[in-house]
C-alpha cells in the first residue's frame, strides 16, 4: 500500500515538473492534475519551525507562476489590479478596502510606520508573534506586554486595560501564534469595538484559514481604527512567494499607501501570478486543510502519549510543554534532523512545532520517542 502510494506520489511530481516546463517552453498554461504530496526522502531534514504549507504551492499557483517568468520584463499593473479584486471577492470587501505586500511582514511594517507616526506605546499578547517589535521600537514607540491567560489565550480584558491615552496601536494575532489559540468571536468583536475608540487595532489572521471561524473584515467598512492582515504564506503555501495584505476602511488604505512609495508594487508578476491562482484552487486549500487536521490530531496524541501535554490548536502547529519531558527535546531533533523552534516560555517550558506532512510527523515522534 505504501508502496503504491509512493509509486503514485513520484509520478504525480514528475507529471507535474513535466507539465510545468512544458507551460513555459509552449507558454501556453498547462493542464494540470491537483498533486497535493511530492515525494520526500526518507532522511532528509525535516523543517517544523516556520509554520509553513509543506504540500504548497497548489498545482495551479506553480503552473501560473512558472508561466509567468516570460512577462517579468514588464511591470504588472493589471495583474496588480486582478489580484486585489480577486482577494476583495474572497473576503467580501470592496477593491479599496485592500493592500497587497511582500508578505504581511511588508504590511505589518506600515501599519507600524502609520502607528509610529506619533510617539507612545504599542500592545501585544505574550507569547505572540513579535518579530515586527524591534523594529517598532526603533520607530519610537514602545512595547507593552500582555501575559496570555493560564489557558494560553489573548487575555482580552487586561489588553483593554492597558490601553493608555498615548497607546497608538494594539497587535491581536488570531489564531495566536505561538499558542495555536483562538479569541471567540463575539469576545473579540467586542474587545475591538472598544478598543478602536482609543487606538488603532491590528488582528493578524495569518492562521484563520485553518479553521471555520470568522474574519473580522466584515467590521472594517464601518471602522477606520482596525486593520485585518492576511498572508498567502500559509494555507495557500506561498512562504516563499512573499506576498500578504492589509483589508481596512478605505480612509485606512490609503494613509497605509500614503506611506509607501510605490503602492501595492512590492509584489513580483510570479507572486502575483501564483496568488491569483492560489485564490482559484480551492481543491488544494481544502485538502491542506484536511491533512493539517488529521496530522495534528495523529500529532497531539502522539505527544501527550509521550507526557508531553498540548494546548489544543486551530493552527498548523502546537504548543506543547517539556516540563515533564525527560530527554533533551532539542538533542533529540538535531541528532534526527529536524529543525524545531525554541522555548517560548521558561514557566512550563513551553515549545511549538509546526505540523508537517505525516510522514515527518512520524519521523518527529520517533525521533522523540
Ligand atoms: C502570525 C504571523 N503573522 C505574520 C507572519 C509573516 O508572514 P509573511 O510570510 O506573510 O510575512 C507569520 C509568519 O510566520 C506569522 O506567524
Amino acid at each position: 500500500m505504501e508502496t503504491t502510494r509512493r509509486k503514485w506520489l513520484t509520478q504525480a511530481g514528475v507529471l507535474f515538473l513535466g507539465a510545468g516546463l512544458a507551460g513555459l517552453r509552449a507558454k501556453a498554461s498547462p493542464v494540470i492534475e491537483p498533486v497535493y504530496f511530492l515525494p520526500e526522502p526518507d532522511d532528509g531534514p525535516i523543517r517544523l519551525s516556520s509554520n509553513e504549507n509543506p504540500y504548497g504551492p497548489s498545482p495551479m499557483a506553480r503552473a501560473a507562476m512558472a508561466e509567468s517568468v516570460s512577462i517579468s520584463n514588464r511591470y504588472q499593473w493589471q495583474m496588480v489590479r486582478d489580484l486585489i479584486s480577486a482577494i476583495a471577492v474572497k473576503n467580501n470587501v470592496a477593491n479599496e478596502n485592500v493592500l497587497i505586500g511582500a508578505g504581511s511582514t511588508q504590511i505589518i511594517d506600515t501599519v507600524i510606520q502609520l502607528a509610529a507616526l506619533q510617539k507612545g506605546n504599542f500592545i501585544l499578547a505574550e507569547p505572540t508573534f513579535n518579530r515586527w517589535t524591534s523594529a517598532a521600537e526603533r520607530c519610537g514607540i514602545q512595547k507593552m506586554l500582555v501575559q496570555v491567560t493560564e489557558d494560553k489565550r489573548h487575555d482580552l480584558t487586561a489588553m483593554i486595560n492597558a490601553i493608555k491615552p498615548d497607546t497608538r496601536m494594539v497587535y491581536i494575532c488570531n489564531p495566536n501564534n505561538p499558542t495555536g489559540t483562538i479569541c471567540k468571536y463575539d469576545a473579540l468583536v467586542a474587545f475591538v469595538k472598544e478598543a478602536t475608540k482609543k487606538t488603532l487595532v491590528i488582528v493578524d489572521e495569518a492562521y484563520l484559514d485553518y479553521t471555520n471561524e470568522t474574519s473580522l473584515s466584515s467590521l472594517l467598512t464601518e471602522n477606520v481604527n482596525l486593520i485585518v492582515v492576511k498572508t498567502f504564506s500559509k494555507i495557500y503555501g506561498l512562504a516563499g512567494a512573499r506576498i500578504g495584505y492589509a483589508l481596512a476602511h478605505a480612509k485606512t488604505i490609503e494613509r497605509l499607501g500614503q506611506l509607501q512609495s510605490g503602492v501595492n508594487v512590492g509584489v513580483s508578476a510570479a507572486s502575483l501570478a501564483g496568488a491569483i491562482a492560489s485564490l482559484k484552487d480551492t481543491d488544494f486549500v481544502k485538502e491542506s486543510y484536511l491533512q493539517n487536521e488529521k496530522t495534528r490530531a495523529y500529532t497531539i496524541q502522539q505527544l501527550e502519549r509521550l507526557n508531553i501535554p498540548c494546548i489544543p490548536s486551530y493552527t498548523n502547529f502546537i504548543y506543547f510543554s517539556l516540563q515533564n519531558y525527560t530527554k533533551d527535546f532539542f538533542d533529540q531533533l538535531k541528532r534526527n534532523n529536524i529543525e524545531g523552534t525554541h522555548i517560548y516560555e521558561e514557566n512550563g517550558k513551553w515549545s511549538r512545532i509546526t505540523v508537517g506532512t505525516m510522514q515527518e510527523m512520524k519521523r518527529l515522534i520517533s525521533a522523540i520517542g
